[in-house]
């Protein structure tokens, strides 16, 4: 049988790069995209053959085109799994923000989802039982203050893939993402803006949320590289890690609860 292929974006640290190690680890060829030369050469060293890299900006429709090219010729035209997984954030109030910064959120976050999804079509439809899995968040189940634009990018995304995950059907593929909640990656290192200038960062949340045991416990990457593994042997359109975050889709409260909830714990 030919051997199964991943192409990861945002593939040189965190989700990405704990997929690339259980794809390649359970014997798929795994492309590697990310804008972190330094860091995707390092990986390629860690695993050796079956790991192409590439550098990559998701917002570059041309470039994705390009490398998507390239990996054809590996794969033999083959891909099985379009991982569309690299994002950012910066966090802060709607107006504390720099504009440029808000847009470059969306620009990679959901920009670089269409991206990826467009540039992959044509070899996801003619590989059997084929995979578009975008990496959403638990942002978009309950967006929060200081986190507007990356809450909007990550519903944008969750919407984006229901759409495909029937869209795609037409040539026997699917679509699904995954939410997932607090991993312990280097997202957190991200800046917080006040009134327009950087003023710290989240990197304490992982570790302060190490003792929890509600679905804001601090998850492994590995945990949803497994997730990624799950989707694509499994038929859910939406992949909740940890599981129990899926409860708070199903919360009976009215918007105008939760929201007055929320204002309550943020101002208190
Ligand atoms: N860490 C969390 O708690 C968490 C929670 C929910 C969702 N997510 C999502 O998971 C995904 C992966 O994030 P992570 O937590 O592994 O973070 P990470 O910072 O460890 O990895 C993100 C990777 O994306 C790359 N990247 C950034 N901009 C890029 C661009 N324009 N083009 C190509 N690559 C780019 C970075 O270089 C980095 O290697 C993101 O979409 C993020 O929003 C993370």
């Amino acid at each position: 049988m030919q051997q199964k292929s991943i192409f990861i974006t945002g593939a040189a640290s965190g989700i990405g790069r704990a997929t690339a190690e259980l794809f390649h680890a359970k014997g798929w060829l795994v492309g590697c995209y990310d804008l972190n030369a330094n860091a995707l050469e390092g990986l390629q060293k860690d695993l050796g053959e079956h790991c192409l890299i590439g550098v990559l900006d998701v917002r570059d429709k041309a470039a994705f085109d390009t490398a998507m090219g390239e990996f054809s010729e590996q794969s033999d035209g083959r891909l099985d799994l379009m991982f569309n997984n690299a994002g950012i954030t910066s966090g802060g109030y709607f107006d504390d923000v720099p504009f440029d910064k808000i847009i470059d959120i969306v620009n990679v976050n959901l920009i670089g989802v269409l991206n990826g999804t467009h540039a992959a079509l044509p070899l996801l439809k003619q590989t059997e039982n084929s995979l578009c899995f975008n990496t959403a968040s638990s942002a978009a189940i309950q967006s929060s203050p200081g986190m507007a634009v990356y809450g909007a990018t990550k519903h944008a995304v969750k919407g984006f893939t229901q759409s495909m995950s029937i869209e795609m059907a037409r040539y026997g593929s699917r679509a699904s993402d995954v939410l997932p909640g607090i991993i312990d990656t280097p997202l957190w290192e991200s800046t917080r803006y006040v009134e327009g200038e950087a003023d710290s960062t989240y990197e304490k949340v992982p570790k302060s949320n190490t003792e929890r045991t509600d679905f804001l416990r601090t998850i492994q990457p590995t945990e949803v590289a497994e997730a990624v593994w799950n989707a694509y042997h499994g038929d859910k359109v939406h992949w909740y890690v940890p599981t129990d975050l899926e409860e708070r889709t199903k919360r009976k409260e009215t918007a105008e609860e939760i929201r007055d909830e929320l204002i309550t714990q943020h101002n208190s």
